[in-house]
């Protein structure tokens, strides 16, 4: 199987989830993408979506579901996402598409976190993919810095700019032993926006896409 079709068996798996879930949130990058396409049979069962990005917006719409926004809806079932990474303790890297923050705000503001992603994203430590952070713009050099000291190689995202106005940083080298506690040591970074390590708030299922099946980490 290519990778792309491994993308879309773990995207169909994922709509086993949604059965009667009225308002779904919705991840970013190409395997969501999959889900969406998907999810054009299934709209008349939902109410809704809460959207991560400007992009997925954009797809739910062009297919008929309603947005929702996070702040008139409470907490959200369900929420449909991809990763950059997966650990076997369901750990992730995200923000390779630069939605992290919204990302984190809904997989915050829900009960359950279904990642799905592809054999390839599996590694026993988190770091090979890129961290993503997301900065504030005039923070972008300080926290580099501090990346540095980390142990990092920080390079920034040139000319790409977050759908909240920021700017990311990909920090290649590192080894995340401990993701919770980078996360937090990362996170309280002045400046910090967002770091793409979903440790504190992992998934709950991850779905993975092996071709002859589908596997399920709970
Ligand atoms: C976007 C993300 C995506 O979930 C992640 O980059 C995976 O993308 P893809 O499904 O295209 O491999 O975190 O910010």
């Amino acid at each position: 199987m290519t990778q792309d079709e491994l993308k879309k068996q773990v995207a169909q798996e994922a709509i086993k989830y949604i059965k009667n879930v009225p308002v779904v949130g919705v991840g970013t990058g190409s395997t969501v993408n999959f889900f969406i396409e998907m999810l054009a049979d299934h709209k008349a069962d939902i109410e809704g979506a809460v959207s991560s990005s400007e992009a997925t917006t954009q797809r739910l719409k062009n297919i008929g579901i309603p947005v929702l926004d996070l702040n008139s809806v409470g907490d959200i079932e369900v929420y449909i996402d991809g990763a950059d990474e997966v650990d076997p303790r369901k750990k992730l890297i995200k923000g390779g598409g630069g939605a992290l923050t919204r990302e984190k705000i809904i997989a915050a503001a829900s009960r359950k976190f279904v990642c799905i992603a592809d054999e390839t994203k599996c590694v026993d430590v988190l770091g090979k993919f890129p961290l993503p952070i997301e900065v504030i713009p005039m923070a972008r050099s300080y926290v580099a810095r501090e990346m540095v000291k980390m142990g990092g190689q920080p390079v920034w995202r040139e000319d790409y700019y977050t759908d909240n106005g920021n700017e990311i940083l990909d920090v290649h080298n590192l080894e995340i032993l401990d993701p919770i506690a980078m996360e937090k040591t990362i996170n309280n970074i002045v400046g910090v926006v967002t770091v793409g390590i979903f440790a504190m708030r992992d998934a709950d299922v991850v779905l993975i896409g092996k071709g002859d099946r589908v596997e399920v980490m709970e």
